[in-house]
C-alpha cells in the first residue's frame, strides 16, 4: 500500500535534455534515478536501475524484454520511450501485463524528414564524394563528365510507408517537380491525394522507381524486406534511401547490389548495427552515404521529443491521459 505522498520510483535509462527533467521535478511527484550518461545504460544496470520503478523512461536503444520486466516487477505502470519507433520494446510481454506505454509520434516528423531530404539529395548528387574530392587534391577542373548523378525533377519517387515521416517527404517532394509519387504499404492513405500519390503493388513500386524511400516502421513483416530479390527488380539507375530502421535492410545483398552496379547508389540514416563497425565493407563503397541515425536531430526536436516522454511518463504513474499513448 501506497503511503500518502510518498513519490513514485521512476528510472530514466540516460541522460535527456532539461526540457523533460525540468516536467519531471516540478511535478513532484517521483524519485528519478538515472544513467547519467550520454552512452546507453549496460545491460546489468538497466536491470538493477528498473528493479521496483512504477515507470521506465527509456531510448530507443534500450530492449525491453520480458527479462527487463521481470527485473521491474510488478509495480511498473508506464514505459515511456522518447522515441516514435517502438521496435525495441517486446509490446505483446507489455500489454499482457497491463503496463502502458507512451511514445513520440509527430515532434520529430519534419526534422526526419528534413534530413532524409538531406540524405537523399546527398546520395543523389554525391555530395559527401565531392567533399571528399575537395579536400584530397581529385578535383582537377570542371570537367563535363565528373561527379554526375540522377535529379529529382522528372522522376518518379516510391515511398514505402506513408505514414507521418512518408507523408512529411512526399510534401517536401513535390516543389522539387517530381513527376509520379509511388507509395506502398498495408493500406491505402486518403492523405496521398494531396501529393497525388498512387497507391501501388510494392513490386510496381521497386521497379518503376527512381528513388525509393523507406520510411516504414519495423515489423517482422518490414524486418529483411529490402533484400536480394528487392534490389534485383530496382532500376539500375535507382537511388535507395532508408530512414526507418536498419533491420529492415538486408545489408549483406545491398552491397552486393551496390558494388555490382545492380543499383546506383544507397544513403542510410540507420544500419545494422548501431553503430556501423568502421570496417563494414558497406563503408568503402563510394556510392553508400551512411549517417549515424540522426533523423531527429534537429536543435529543438530533441528537448520537445524529451518533454513529451516525460509527460508520457506522468501520464502513466497518475492514471491519467498520456499526450501520446500507443494502443496496441
Ligand atoms: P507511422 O506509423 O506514421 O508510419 C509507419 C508506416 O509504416 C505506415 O504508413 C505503415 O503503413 C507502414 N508500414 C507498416 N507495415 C508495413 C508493411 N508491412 N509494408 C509497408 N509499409 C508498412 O510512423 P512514422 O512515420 O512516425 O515513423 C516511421 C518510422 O520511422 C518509425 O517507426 C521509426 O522506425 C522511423 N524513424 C526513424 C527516425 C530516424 O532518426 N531515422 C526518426 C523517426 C522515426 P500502413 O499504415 O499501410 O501499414
Ligand atoms: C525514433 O524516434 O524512432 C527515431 O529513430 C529517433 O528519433
Amino acid at each position: 500500500m501506497k503511503a500518502v505522498g510518498e513519490l513514485m520510483k521512476v528510472f530514466i535509462t540516460r541522460r535527456i535534455p532539461q526540457e523533460g527533467m525540468k516536467i519531471l521535478t516540478a511535478a513532484g511527484v517521483c524519485e528519478v534515478s538515472q544513467w547519467d550518461s550520454d552512452e546507453p545504460v549496460p545491460r546489468t544496470e538497466l536491470l538493477r536501475g528498473v528493479q521496483g520503478a512504477q515507470g521506465l523512461l527509456c531510448l530507443l536503444t534500450d530492449k525491453i524484454d520480458a527479462e527487463v520486466l521481470d527485473a521491474a516487477g510488478p509495480n511498473l505502470k508506464v514505459i515511456s520511450t522518447m522515441s516514435v519507433g517502438f521496435d525495441h520494446l517486446a509490446v505483446d510481454e507489455i500489454k499482457k501485463r497491463g503496463i502502458r506505454v507512451g511514445y513520440t509520434p509527430d515532434v520529430l516528423t519534419d526534422a526526419t524528414a528534413e534530413l532524409t531530404m538531406a540524405l537523399l539529395l546527398a546520395t543523389a548528387r554525391r555530395i559527401p564524394e565531392g567533399v571528399e574530392e575537395v579536400k584530397n587534391g581529385g578535383w582537377s577542373s570542371w570537367k563535363p563528365l565528373w561527379l554526375c548523378g540522377p535529379g529529382l525533377s522528372g522522376s518518379t519517387v516510391g515511398i514505402i510507408g506513408l505514414g507521418r515521416i512518408g507523408m512529411a517527404i512526399a510534401q517536401r517532394l513535390m516543389p522539387f517537380g517530381v513527376k509520379r509519387l509511388l507509395y506502398s504499404g498495408r493500406t491505402a492513405k486518403a492523405h496521398a491525394a494531396e501529393v497525388n500519390g498512387e497507391f501501388v503493388p510494392m513490386e510496381t513500386l521497386v521497379s518503376e522507381s527512381d528513388f525509393i524511400v523507406v520510411t516504414c516502421s519495423l515489423t517482422p513483416e518490414t524486418q529483411g524486406l529490402c533484400n536480394k530479390a528487392f534490389f534485383s527488380k530496382m532500376k539500375k539507375t535507382a537511388v535507395f534511401i532508408n530512414s526507418s530502421r536498419g533491420a529492415v535492410v538486408n545489408q549483406e545483398d545491398l552491397y552486393e547490389a551496390l558494388s555490382s552496379g545492380q543499383i546506383a547508389a544507397a544513403g542510410l540514416d540507420v544500419t545494422t548495427p548501431e553503430p556501423l563497425p568502421t570496417s563494414h565493407p558497406l563503408l568503402t563503397l563510394k556510392n553508400c552515404v551512411v549517417l549515424p541515425h540522426i533523423g531527429s536531430a534537429e536543435n529543438s526536436t530533441r528537448g520537445v521529443m524529451s518533454a513529451l516522454a516525460a509527460r508520457n511518463l506522468l501520464g502513466g504513474l497518475q492514471g491519467s491521459d498520456m499526450p501520446s499513448e500507443l494502443s496496441f
